[in-house]
């Protein structure tokens, strides 16, 4: 039996590729190649000395998936696939409404059609209401996103929340990242964004590799011990092993459960700042201009239950996280373009 992972060329599902792997699973990557390169899938075969299988597909050709669970012998799924870019989704709400929330629909037609109902979720802490006590539990309460990226991901929780309500013997968990950063540290894959990057992380390596000029950084009024955003980053070597523990947690359990990934404690952009200057040995040159619309002053995690139920937490500190992000900058300053 093997995993299907959805979206597996790309930036989490890589690495999370590759720690299944090593722990001995057999894995198939369902990817359109939309936002990815198959050089990520060759160098996880490369690192791990074992192959996995690739299948070039949309999530939304519900027969193409459909044909490739019973070929591949699927009995899991992790469904990584989807957009991502929350300023995009603004300005092209029907195409992630389509590619996320049609997506899974149509992953789940497929999935229900041959009998596979077990299913790991990525979603994201963007579903949870803003709020101003921190950290966010599970049982936080959802909010109204302000982002059709946002709105897409709490429809699928929804969706996926229905379809276990209607059928208990699918087993379905759903994990609520924090901020996914960092990479293998052979540095050999890593996160590879299209064009220039929204996020904080790749920014700054990116910066430090001279490929652009100086970081913008968002806001320095904010409520917060230096005024500038905090957020909880975590490093996707633990989110990696963080979903090989819930697929072992939920397979054929039945039920629906629900986990935050994050590290429990947070780092404003000042303090990502200094740690990146600290690893790479070089000032950052960076511009502190007004707050981006849509961002919230902070936001971190109570990992307490993920902790307590799946003996999972992160083990990578912010100087891991840098270090990694760093090797993986400067030994692919093009990404997988420079293969
Ligand atoms: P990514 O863009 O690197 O990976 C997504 C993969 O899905 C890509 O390889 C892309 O080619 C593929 N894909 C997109 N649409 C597809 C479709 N219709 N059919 C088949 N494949 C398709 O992104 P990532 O950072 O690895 O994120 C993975 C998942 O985690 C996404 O669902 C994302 O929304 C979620 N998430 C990411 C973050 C983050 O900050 N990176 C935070 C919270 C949640
Ligand atoms: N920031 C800057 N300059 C930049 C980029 C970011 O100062 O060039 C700041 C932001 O204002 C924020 C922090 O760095 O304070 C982190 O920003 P990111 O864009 O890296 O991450 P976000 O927390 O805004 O977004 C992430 C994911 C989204 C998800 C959201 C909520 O990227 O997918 O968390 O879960 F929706």
């Amino acid at each position: 039996m093997a995993v299907l992972l959805t979206g597996g060329a790309g930036f989490i599902g890589s690495h999370t590729a590759l720690v299944l792997l090593e722990a001995g699973q057999d894995v198939v990557v369902y990817d359109n190649l939309s936002n990815a390169s198959r050089e990520s899938l060759t160098r996880v075969e490369h690192l791990t000395g074992r192959s996995l299988t690739f299948v070039e597909g949309d999530i939304r050709d519900t027969a193409l998936m459909r044909q490739t669970l019973e070929a591949e012998n699927i009995d899991s799924v992790i469904h990584f696939a989807g957009l991502k870019a929350v300023g995009e989704s603004v300005s092209q709400p029907l195409a992630y409404y389509d590619n996320n929330v049609g997506g899974t629909l149509s992953l789940c037609q497929a999935m229900e059609a041959v009998g596979v109902k077990t299913l790991v979720f990525s979603s994201s802490a963007t579903v949870y209401a803003e709020s101003r006590n921190m950290p966010l539990a599970e049982t936080a309460p959802t909010g109204r996103p302000t982002n059709p990226y946002g709105s897409s991901k709490l429809m699928i929780e929804w969706l996926l929340t229905d379809l276990q309500a209607a059928d208990p013997s699918w087993s379905i968990a759903l994990l609520r990242y924090f901020n996914p950063v960092g990479s293998h540290e052979s540095g050999q894959i890593g996160e590879d964004p299209n064009g220039q990057p929204n996020n904080l992380l790749p920014f700054i390596t990116q910066v430090g590799v001279g490929r652009l000029q100086e970081l913008s950084v968002y806001g320095s009024d904010y409520p917060t011990a230096d005024g500038t955003g905090v957020r909880d980053y975590i490093h996707v070597m633990d989110l990696a092993a963080g979903h090989l523990k819930a697929l072992r947690y939920v397979a054929g359990q039945g039920g629906l459960y629900t986990w935050n990934l994050g590290t429990g404690r947070g780092y404003s952009v000042l303090e990502m700042i200094k740690a990146f200057e600290k690893i790479s040995e070089k000032p950052l040159p960076y511009r502190l201009v007004d707050r981006r619309a849509g961002d919230i002053a902070e936001c971190w995690a109570d990992a307490g239950k993920a902790d307590r139920e799946l003996d999972w937490r992160a083990e990578r500190g912010l100087e891991d996280i840098m270090r990694d992000a760093w090797r993986w900058q400067t030994d692919n300053p093009a990404g997988f373009g420079q293969a």
